[in-house]
């Protein structure tokens, strides 16, 4: 077996190995960067609908879910999505905002891949593909990593930097491999699941759910104090659409989410005046003017809401337009991370420092990317913490 000696090795040509491997390398170590995937920043390239939403000019901790809710604010308060966006204006990709501060390239997420590929080459990083990680010990001068696939050697370095990600995805290679390694050195691991993932129903309302598969609605949802406005979308597995996918990450088992639809309008107000109006026209065609038609006939149906506008008292559509701002819902559970674009908790932040990325104790390893207890609400966070932390190490090391 081949024997060689880095200074650094990276685990996972993600996102945050790619970032982390340009910064070490240009500040003249000698890195080494592998994948067990054929092609780096696999999901990169499936981001976004296939234009990866790579950040979001609003990135703060607050956009962040994990044990420390500080613990992200060091390395995103020093990388900025000004400096990634520098970055790829630099390498003229053409990218525009879509929506909340998320950020889109014009034309393809492979764009950024091969910005993050050219820049790795040209600080002089060594990337392997195809590559297995079979063992890393530590010892006196730091690691040694056995790697197995096409190009098996066994190599030294002083750093060793865990960028695998999560769980989400399997069928894209996902393993959860960081987990083990932060539990053979002794660091903790905090409760993982999947999160920005639809949510799924007992049979009993899933059957309703099926007759209106495809319909979106704006809504704000809730779980607990948590709250989102964005779209829901009902499918023939349940929920999905973005505010779905936001509140999944917060919503526990038992654990009820509301939704309140068309959180900016009055539904009360425009039913009472659709009723002075025309009398006699249904609630179930007065809703249909309100929301989607295919809703206002599910709901209405539901519910038990017949007869006309002018037969229904105030008070009773003041109680309609009062449910439907707070509809509640009991998700049985997720899709899991079959379709989770994320997985929450991961390496307990307490075990890292945070200006680095290195564990406290253990000189020389790093954990950097979606590996560590913080995970990002949709739109772009989620990236632009794989930046930051990428950043972060490769500047420390
Ligand atoms: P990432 O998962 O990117 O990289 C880990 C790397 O490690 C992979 O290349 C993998 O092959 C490799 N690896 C894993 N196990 C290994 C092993 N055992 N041996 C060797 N290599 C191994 N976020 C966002 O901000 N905007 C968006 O638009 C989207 N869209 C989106 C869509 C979909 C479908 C998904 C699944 C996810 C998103 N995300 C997102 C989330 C985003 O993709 C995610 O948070 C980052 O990719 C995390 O970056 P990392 O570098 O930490 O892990």
């Amino acid at each position: 077996m081949r024997r060689e000696t880095f200074d650094t090795v990276i685990l996972g040509a993600g996102a945050a190995g790619m970032m982390c491997a340009i910064h070490a390398a240009a500040r003249g170590g000698r890195v080494l960067i592998l994948d067990h995937a054929r092609a780096p920043g696999e999901k990169i390239r499936i981001s976004g609908g296939g234009r990866c939403n790579f950040t979001n000019l609003g990135a703060s901790a607050r956009n962040f879910i994990s044990g420390n809710p500080h613990f992200a604010k060091s390395a995103l308060g020093r990388y900025t999505p000004q400096h990634f966006i520098a970055l790829i204006e630099k390498h003229g990709v053409a990218y525009h905002e879509k929506t909340l501060g998320q950020l889109f390239c014009d034309h393809s997420s492979r764009d950024i891949i091969a910005l993050l590929v050219k820049e790795m080459a040209q600080a002089g990083c060594e990337m392997r593909l195809s590559t297995t990680l079979e063992r890393v010990e530590g010892d006196d001068a730091g690691f040694v990593v056995t790697l197995g696939g096409e190009r098996a050697a066994t190599v030294r370095c002083r750093q060793f930097v865990v960028a695998c990600g999560g769980k989400s995805i399997p069928k894209m290679g996902a393993t959860g491999l960081g987990y083990q390694i932060a539990r053979q050195f002794g660091l903790a691991v905090t409760e993982t699941r999947p999160g920005l993932v639809p949510l799924t129903f007992g049979e009993d309302v899933l059957s309703g759910f099926r007759e209106i598969a495809g319909v979106a609605a704006n809504v704000r949802i809730s779980c607990g104090k948590a709250a989102f406005e964005e779209a829901l979308l009902f499918t023939h597995r349940g929920l999905s659409g973005p505010a779905i996918l936001q509140i999944s990450s917060y919503w526990r088992e038992t654990q009820p989410i509301r939704a309140a639809f068309l959180p900016l309008t009055d539904i009360g107000a425009l039913l009472c005046a659709a009723k002075r109006e025309n009398g006699r026209r249904s609630i179930q065609t007065a809703l249909g003017e309100i929301l989607p038609k295919r809703l206002a006939t599910y709901m209405a149906g539901k519910q038990g809401w017949g007869g006309t506008l002018g037969e229904t008292s105030d008070r009773k559509l003041a109680e309609i337009a009062g449910l439907l701002r707070n509809w509640e819902l009991y998700p049985v559970g997720t899709e899991g991370y079959r379709t989770a674009e994320v997985t929450l908790g991961g390496v307990d932040t307490a075990c890292i420092d945070s200006r680095t990325m290195e564990t406290k104790a253990v000189p020389g390893l790093y954990f950097i990317g979606e590996v560590v207890d913080v995970t990002g609400w949709l739109g772009g966070y989620n990236f632009q913490w794989a930046w930051a932390s990428g950043w972060a190490a490769g500047t420390a090391i």
